[in-house]
């Protein structure tokens, strides 16, 4: 539906007929806030995604609509001032990506639009920048690699977006595969996909309808919080150049260089590391309890410990436990809103649903959205 709804947009816009490509959002099963430490994630594509009709064009311009906020923006400029509109500063950014790369653009016409809620925590930038680049590569038949164009969109978020994100995102919403988990080691970038079998459970992310301000300073500054913990530790242990390098004996014998925060960050990062590498090991044993509590824990951590959690997602994460048939719940992605991603037993959604909407309303007083995702294919071109 909606891909035709885009098609038919480009051509009423543009009078021609356009390549279609699609980029999906994310989820994140554990591993959260250790991309950038170089640790380990768990994450994978799902069935909501942005779709983009695409077509070079001859006028050295770069014509893009917007379908979801119902703007146009025309530009012969690649600046991230061009405009004042947030969404295009992510397709601006992947152009001066391609600019950098010495990838000539010589004009392009792109209209999108999908169905990725916006700020809930889903990486919808990272699929506006993924399923961008990988149309220009296709249309410019530029030759660049899936794992190269999630580098070069992260890079499109710091430099465009301002936000220091890890790879994780733009890692999974490239490389996602219909009913795996990926692995990722984000040091090494080497990655393991595990089946993630929904033939029992199914996993239902609630909204808690507050937008997350990722950019908004906090996650920046966790991320240094990090290096400073870092450069703490490399004083003892030089073979130290992330926190997936420190271990919580480490951190023990050296707490009083630190100041409570900074203690705080790291003993979370360390854990949750650990955390991955076991729910990896549950998964592989098809324990799933183990799995789901393992996702309460890394909540726990979240609120306590790395403190990116907000009073709504934790409430969220309190009714799940209370709910018969919830295996784990906890806040997904940078935190400070957005959605809790829970893990259900197949027969038990409905009441998990009836005491959601019981228990919680959004800020501004609505029944919070439910979205119940499958694990499906990372970006690509459509027929
Ligand atoms: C955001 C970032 C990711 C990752 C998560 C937290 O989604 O874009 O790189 O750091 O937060 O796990």
């Amino acid at each position: 539906m909606k891909i035709e709804k885009i098609k038919k947009a480009f051509a009423d816009r543009f009078q021609q007929q356009p390549q279609v490509f699609s980029a999906p959002g994310r989820i994140n099963l554990i591993g959260e806030h250790t991309d950038y430490n170089d640790g380990f994630v768990l994450p994978a594509a799902i069935d909501k995604s942005i779709v983009f009709a695409m077509r070079p064009n001859s006028k050295s311009l770069f014509r893009f609509y917007s379908m979801d906020y119902d703007e146009y923006l025309e530009t012969a400029e690649i600046s991230k001032n061009v405009g004042g509109k947030t969404w295009a500063i992510y397709l601006l950014g992947v152009l001066d990506q391609f600019q950098k790369k010495g990838i000539e653009i010589p004009g392009v016409d792109c209209v999108f639009g999908g169905d990725i809620p916006l700020g809930a925590g889903l990486s919808s930038s990272a699929a506006v920048e993924c399923g961008f680049a990988f149309g220009l590569n296709e249309l410019f038949e530029a030759n660049i690699s899936k794992f190269e164009i999630a580098l070069m969109a992260q890079k499109a978020e710091h430099k465009y977006a301002g936000v220091m994100c890890g790879i994780m995102d733009q890692f999974a919403v490239m490389h996602g595969k219909q009913n795996q988990v990926i692995k990722l080691d984000c040091r090494s970038l080497d990655y393991t996909y595990f089946p993630f079998d929904m033939r029992d459970y199914r996993l239902l992310l609630v909204n808690t309808g507050v937008k997350h301000a990722l950019a908004a300073s906090e996650y920046n500054k966790r991320r240094s919080e990090c290096e400073a913990g870092v450069n703490i530790l490399q004083q003892y242990d030089d073979s130290v150049n992330a926190l997936r390098d420190a271990t919580i004996e480490l951190l023990t014998n050296h707490k009083n260089e630190f100041s409570p925060t900074i203690y705080k960050r790291c003993v979370y990062v360390v854990e949750e590391n650990i955390r991955v590498q076991q729910a990896c090991d549950a998964l592989v044993a098809g324990d799933f309890e183990l799995f789901g509590k393992l996702m309460y824990r890394s909540h726990e951590g979240l609120k306590d410990k790395y403190e990116v959690s907000c009073p709504e997602l934790d409430s969220l994460v309190e009714i799940a436990r209370t709910v018969d048939g919830v295996l784990g719940s906890r806040m997904m992605g940078g935190g400070f809103g957005g959605c809790a991603i829970n893990l259900v037993e197949r027969n038990k959604t409905t009441s998990f649903r009836q005491s959601v909407i019981e228990n919680y309303q959004t800020p501004e007083g609505e029944e919070p959205q439910i979205i119940e995702v499958s694990i499906e294919d990372g970006t690509g071109k459509l027929q």
